[in-house]
């Protein structure tokens, strides 16, 4: 008897640490009603470039279907060094600096999992990336928020992270361009960081997934600015700039030491990206670039008259000026995000993502995806305009 009620209860102390993502919960909702706008998913409304695919499709009527070398393809990893000098004017090894890995997804993992001990500190913005949480919490360590809200641009500062350093503060996570806020650091706020990590010896891991995504200012790469590059590791991937969820392809840059640790982990749980991933990546590194312009434009149109359309139905809107989220206020509502969230896609059908999926000081914002198409953005701000017109004029 005693030895059945020990395995009532399979899961893992870790696994009950987690929440169920709270992008999850609205998919499933989402699913289960007709006639949905979804601002939810932060997913490109494109498909993959036409070339991009038709150069998969060759490699893989060649035959390329088998395993790769763990590390990732050698003609990619040289192609992405290419782009790394080129774009970011860092230098990476393609033979022992750069992982390839199933989305930055793995990457974000592997690295927790690689520098992480049990306790360690890893302190983040908060709002962030659903995962960031999760990830540090699966890997043993303790995330250690830093609010950031609209009246500092959602910008984390080198001051509030120092005064949350402690004797085990292991790593500084930052994902800017930010899902699910936008926001873009200046230079002069990173390059603050990157003297403080430098200083107490801490280890930067930067996401910058969407770095190719921005409007009118221009990103910088952690690992480029003076001294980073010994103590950074940068995270990037294909899923947003080139249209490319599904093929499951991103990398990780950094020091040798930590790409062996983060290899060793990778080659025993994922053995290597999807083959047809790798082949397509190589193709948008090489080519994909015009693409990614044009989408980018896109997304900048989009962009602007969401965040006015917001602004105008009485959802003060801070300016993104990346990635492809918007992250309005609802607070004159009244409402929780929850609230507002589920409400609007029963009464209005429109889905958007409640702010406190991403953090404590998420609360009283929803996160509204425009990589969808333009008459569907319209459609969505007109029912909001109505919904909001409903609860806030009683
Ligand atoms: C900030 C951020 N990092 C990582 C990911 C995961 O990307 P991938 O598809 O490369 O696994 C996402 C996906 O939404 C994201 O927004």
């Amino acid at each position: 008897m005693e030895q059945l009620s020990r395995y009532l209860g399979f899961t893992s102390q870790r696994a009950h640490q987690i929440p169920a993502s709270g992008i999850r919960r609205f998919f499933d909702l989402i699913n289960s009603v007709d006639g949905i706008i979804s601002l939810g998913v932060g997913e490109p409304d494109f498909t993959t470039p036409w070339h991009i695919r038709e150069a998969a499709i060759y490699a893989l009527e060649k035959g390329y279907t088998m395993y790769t070398a763990n590390l990732g393809m050698p003609e990619l990893r040289q192609e992405l060094a290419r782009h790394l000098k080129y774009n970011c004017d860092v230098t990476y090894s393609p033979d022992y600096e750069l992982l390839i890995t199933t989305g930055v997804s793995e990457g974000l993992d592997l690295a927790m999992r690689a520098v992480i001990d049990p306790g360690d500190e890893v302190i983040m913005p908060d709002p962030c990336y659903v995962a960031y949480r999760p990830c540090v919490i699966l890997a043993g360590g303790v995330p250690v928020p830093v609010p950031t809200g609209p009246e500092n641009d959602f910008e984390i500062s080198a001051a509030d992270i120092e005064a949350r350093l402690t004797g085990r503060t292991k790593a500084i996570l930052l994902g800017y361009p930010t899902n699910p806020t936008g926001a873009v650091m200046p230079r002069d706020k990173l390059l603050a960081i990157a003297e403080l990590a430098q200083r107490y010896q801490l280890l930067l891991i930067s996401d910058e997934i969407y770095a190719r995504l921005v409007y009118g200012v221009t990103h910088t790469c952690m690992s480029a600015l003076p001294g980073m590059r010994e103590n950074t590791v940068l995270l990037g991937g294909f899923s947003k700039t080139y249209a490319m969820t599904g093929w499951r392809v991103g990398y990780a840059a950094g020091p040798k030491d930590i790409i062996a640790a983060m290899t060793k982990i990778h080659q025993y749980t994922m053995l290597c990206a999807p083959i047809m991933g790798q082949l397509a990546a190589i193709e948008a590194l090489k080519t994909g670039d015009a693409s990614a312009t044009e989408m980018v434009e896109e997304y900048n149109r989009r962009r602007q008259i969401i965040v006015k359309g917001f602004n105008d139905i009485g959802l003060s809107c801070f300016e993104p000026r990346g990635a492809f989220y918007a992250f309005p206020s609802i607070k004159s509502t009244g409402m929780t995000s929850d609230e507002f969230a589920e409400k609007l896609l029963l009464e209005e059908k429109v889905a958007v993502v409640p702010g406190s999926a991403f953090g404590e000081c998420g609360e009283g914002h929803i996160r509204c995806c425009y990589a969808t198409a333009l008459t569907d953005i319209e459609e969505a701000l007109s029912r909001m305009e109505r919904f909001v017109r409903k609860y806030t004029s009683s």
